[in-house]
């Protein structure tokens, strides 16, 4: 029985150095029985499957892909239909694209990047409108949305109920987890809601500056060490793997 989850970004926090993934996959395989490890990615599911083999990490418990809004579970990637039918409250694509069309320094990501629930641009950030005006507009149209920017060049419009964080909430309501007993990490603009909320937070030290304003807040940990090893100082730093608490 999983009594606790780790869940992780991939680029960037879980993938990035190899030794050190082996060092982080090594500690956490002692605890495999009672700890379970989620990935919550931007990329599409076969793309995180890809990404995963070629650094030779093993299948997660939980492949939370496509910036959460959606859900495959084990080796079988089996897809969680309640968590689509319950984020696909109020989507409107055909809308958000037709009023995000004319926006200045916004284009659209490759076909492949376009999911049933995840519209995807690149971003001029010399040209294009910050998050809040992306927000505005958002509101104007009665579009009841996430607006997440990352890196400074890539923006996702995903449903309301749809995020990497609003995934995590749910799967602790569905396995009957206490927030505290998940530890979530990440490197970007796409984990920062997931870090805000109330699970144990653990920020990579190669985090992009967009993190930097979480420094501070409770429950999120800034780990000086890089990618899988900064995890690791994470789940360090919380005595994650010890059974007591
Ligand atoms: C990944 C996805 C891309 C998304 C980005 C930020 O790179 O492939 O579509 O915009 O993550 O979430
Ligand atoms: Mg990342």
């Amino acid at each position: 029985m999983v009594q606790k989850l780790v869940i992780t970004d991939v680029d960037n926090t879980l993938l990035g150095d190899k030794e050190g993934l082996r060092v982080l996959l090594k500690a956490l395989g002692k605890h495999e029985k009672w700890i379970g490890l989620g990935i919550a990615t931007g990329r599409r599911l076969d793309s995180a499957v890809s990404i995963l083999k070629k650094w030779r990490a093993p299948a997660p418990d939980i492949w939370i892909t496509a910036v959460g809004s959606e859900i495959h579970y084990g080796e079988s990637r089996s897809m969680d239909k309640v968590w689509r039918n319950h984020i696909n409250h109020r989507w409107e694509p055909d809308k958000i694209r037709k009023v995000l069309k004319k926006t200045k320094g916004l284009s659209m990501q490759p076909k492949s990047e376009q999911r049933d629930h995840k519209i995807s641009y690149f971003v001029d950030s010399e040209k294009a409108p910050g998050r809040r005006e992306i927000v505005r507009l958002m509101r104007e149209h009665k579009l009841a949305v996430q607006v997440i920017y990352s890196h400074d060049m890539f923006l996702d419009i995903l449903p309301l109920r749809a995020s990497k964080g609003h995934a995590v909430r749910y799967l602790a309501m569905k396995w009957g987890l206490e927030l505290d007993n998940i530890l979530v990490a990440g490197d970007s603009g796409n984990d920062e809601e997931m870090l805000l909320t109330k699970t144990k937070g653990v920020v990579v030290g190669n985090h992009s500056d967009e993190l930097a304003h979480l420094k501070g807040r409770d429950n999120i940990y800034f780990a000086k060490q890089q990618y899988a090893l900064g995890i690791l100082e994470g789940i360090e730093y919380y005595d994650f793997m010890s059974a007591d608490d």
